[in-house]
Formats: structure tokens, sequence, C-alpha cells
């Protein structure tokens, strides 16, 4: 058995065969869930992902990774190890990162909804702020009139580059819930002169099908902003630029995900002021590190032949691919069908469903999909599940969250790691109780 990991970039897409392999390893192990299903997590692929942004970016430049992609808290852990950072959407995510031994230094706290009591934390605690409204800054302000902090405050500024592809995840429209917009210049200009602590700008295009030309234009726009900000208060108050996240992911046969290099060669390109002495950036990648990573393996518990296409039913479903059940052609998943032993099989392909486990019938997670013949006890493998599935797991029909391993390149000699072990029916019960 060959069991070693390829050589990772950052476009590295693993094949069925690498993932059957591994899986393999598991089975011989005894790792794994053998009856259910189990999502694994490549700890080397990751680790060779954030090397790529510390090697690409300036150095100082705070690599912060989105905890809601993967907020697993040892997966948390290898980045704090790696001299990641990590971004907080909530005051929960900030507690995700201490546990996870993140240097509150190295914390990014975002959100809508920050409540007073929530600001006055943060800045005891000395996180990265991302004010979200000219609002935000007056209450940040009224508590620093009695407290001293660390922190490093930015304004969210929504740059107006427009949507991509995928509305639900495009927020630098004109109907984006977030951040202050370019239209209301005079505001954000009057903020600056009137808090000479507020010395950051945060923006965000966002995510899945935003092409890299926006990231590059949205960057150029906010740094068109800084200088006028800088014009009107007479100093150089802004040294904080926080990028966002957004590089996509392919999630699709065919395609190629964008790199890092050929955004930072972009954006060194368009926006040179970026890699001044004078500005400390930070970014917020979440789904184009972690995405890739992550792949699962589902048992196929039974298959429907009296359906056209035929229909397998296996144990993921809407409950970890809510996106791809709710808007299917935005989240098209690589899927690769294994024989029981874990042997990649191959032979005619024939159109066939995927269902998941729960009592909905929008349950879906490939329809009439080309794969070869499934039969009951086969594997199913899920590529490219490491973000935004485990984070946005849905307790729908109440099923438990599955087994998490990780592993490295070294996993013949190593083994796997359990990342979260599986939800028991009593923890599910114990979660929905007084
Ligand atoms: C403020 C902010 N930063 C970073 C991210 C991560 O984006 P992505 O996973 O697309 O890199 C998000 C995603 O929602 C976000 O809202």
């Amino acid at each position: 058995m060959t069991d070693l990991t390829p050589p990772h970039t950052w476009t590295t897409r693993p094949s069925a065969h690498d993932l059957a392999d591994i899986l393999r390893r598991a089975l011989h192990d005894g790792a794994l869930d053998s009856l259910s299903a189990t999502v694994f997590h490549d700890l080397g692929l990751m680790r060779a992902k954030v090397q790529t942004l510390q090697h690409l970016f300036p150095e100082g430049t705070l690599h912060a990774v989105a905890i809601k992609a993967n907020p697993l808290i040892e997966v948390l852990r290898e980045l704090v190890a790696l001299g990641a950072g990590l971004e907080a959407a909530s005051m929960e995510e900030v507690h995700c990162a201490l546990a996870a031994g993140c240097p509150p230094e190295r914390i990014v706290y975002n959100s809508p909804a920050k409540r007073t009591d929530d600001l006055a934390d943060a800045l005891r605690l000395g996180l990265h702020i991302n004010a979200d409204t000219l609002d935000e800054l007056a209450r940040i302000d009224a508590l620093l009139g009695s407290m001293e902090t660390t922190s490093t405050i930015a304004l969210r500024v929504n740059p107006l580059v427009g949507s991509g592809t995928i509305a639900i995840t495009s927020v630098a429209n004109r109907a984006s819930k977030f951040g202050v917009s370019l239209e209301v210049e005079d505001d954000i200009m009057d903020a600056y002169r009137r808090y000479p602590w507020l010395t950051g700008l945060h923006l965000h295009v966002g995510s899945q099908g935003c092409r890299v030309e926006m990231l590059v234009e949205a960057a150029r726009i906010i740094l068109d902003l800084r200088k006028r900000v800088h014009k009107t208060v007479g100093r150089n108050q802004i040294t904080t630029l926080n990028m966002g996240g957004g590089l996509p992911w392919a999630y699709r046969d065919e395609a190629t995900p964008p790199s890092p290099g050929h955004y930072v060669e972009l954006l060194r390109r368009e926006n040179p002021e970026l890699f001044a002495d004078d500005l400390t950036l930070i970014t917020e990648f979440g789904r184009s590190v972690q995405a890739g990573c992550g792949w699962a393996a589902s048992r196929v518990e039974y298959v429907k032949e009296d359906r056209d296409p035929r229909m397998a039913v296996i144990h993921l479903g809407a409950d970890f691919m809510l996106r791809t059940a709710y808007h299917p052609d935005d989240w098209p998943h690589r899927l690769s069908v294994l024989t029981p032993e874990g042997k990649v099989k191959t032979g005619d392909l024939v159109p066939q469903t995927i269902v998941g486990p729960l009592c909905f019938s929008g349950d879906i997670i490939a329809r009439s999909r080309p794969l070869p013949r499934i039969e009951p006890s086969d594997w199913l493998l899920l590529h490219d599940v490491g973000a935004y599935t485990l984070g946005m797991w849905s307790r729908h029909c109440s099923r438990g969250l599955p087994l998490v391993l990780g592993y490295n390149e070294a996993v013949s000699e190593t083994g796997f790691r359990t990342l979260r072990r599986r939800e028991t029916p009593e923890d599910v019960a114990a979660f929905w109780s007084a």
C-alpha cells in the first residue's frame, strides 16, 4: 500500500486514488467510523498553504485564518502553532481562538452585532477589532474614556465593487449589510478626524464567486480612501490594512483554483503602496486555505434501484453540505466511488443521485451525477469539504457530528489524530436538554 501524500502546493487537489490510499490506511488501522461517515483533514496540506501565504506576503503580515470556515479547536491549534492568527466572527469564536492557544494580539474580531460588553471584553483582551458601523465607533470611544487598550481598531468600509457570481456570498454591493459605504465618505472622514485611535481600515469583498481582479480593485479603492483620509486629517493615521478573505476554491472537476501567488503579483502591480513599510497587513482567508484540505468518506447504506436515476443513500447530507443542498449549482463537489475495501471504482459511468440521511426531500448532494455503479457498503468520497461544512452543521433530524480525523505526510508512521470524536446519541440528547 502506498500511503504517502504527494508534495503539497497551494493548488494541490488530491485525486480519488490519493484519498483511497489514506482511506485504506485508516481502515487498516481501525481508525475510522466504518459503519457511517468520517471527515478527514489533511494537516500537512493546511500547513503548506499557510506557509505559502507567509512566504508571499511581507514579513509581519498577520494571516488570521477565518474560524467560521473550520472551527475545530485542534485545527485552530495547528494554525496557531504555524504562527497564523485567527479571525473570529463572534465572541464565541474569540473563545474558540483562546481555547486553541491563540495569543489575543493574533485574534481579529469581526461581527455586525457586537454588544457594548463584547467590545469592552475585546478591548480588555487587546484584540484587533473591525468596527462595522459608525455607531460602533462611538461605543468604542465611550469605553476608551475609562480604559486603556492595546487593540488596533479598524473601520470596515464597503468598497462597492459589486457582486460576484454568487449573490449570497457577495458583500461589496450596495445591498450589503456589512461595513460603512464609501458613499458616506464625509462621515468616514469625520470618524478618522474625531478618533485618533482609529488606525485601521478593513475590507472584505466576498467569498466564492468573486474574481481575483475584484479583490485587487477593492484594495485599490480602499488605498485611495486611505490617501484621502490622510490628506483630510493631516497625518498618516492609518497604519493597518485588513484585506479580508475571499480567494475562491475550485470545486468542479475541471477547475483550477486561483493561486495566492497570482493574487499577490496583481496586488504588487496595481497597489504597490500595500507593500510599503508604513503599513501592516492582515488577511482573513478561510475557504481557500481549508476547503481542499478536507474530504469525507461515507458508507453507502442503501441503493434505491426503483428510482430513475438510481439513488444512493449515504450518512452525510444537508446537515453537512447545507449550501450544496440549497444551491446545488453554486456548490458542486467532486464525488468518487470506492469499493468496500477502499479501491477506486472504475467502469461505465451511470447517472445516479446521492441523498443524505435526513427526513427532508431537499437532502440531496448530487443529482443525476455520472458515477461508476454504486452498491450498498461502497464508500462515497466527498471532495473539498474542509470549509463551511462542519462549521455550518445543521441539527435537523438531530444526527450527531461525524468523527473527524487529521493526518499529515507521515501518516504511515504517525497514523491518524482524532480532531473531534463522533457525537453519540447521548451527546445530542444533552445538546437539546434544558
Ligand atoms: C469579514 C470576513 N473575513 C473573512 C472571511 C473569510 O472569507 P473566505 O472564506 O471566502 O476566504 C469572511 C467570510 O465570510 C468574512 O466575512
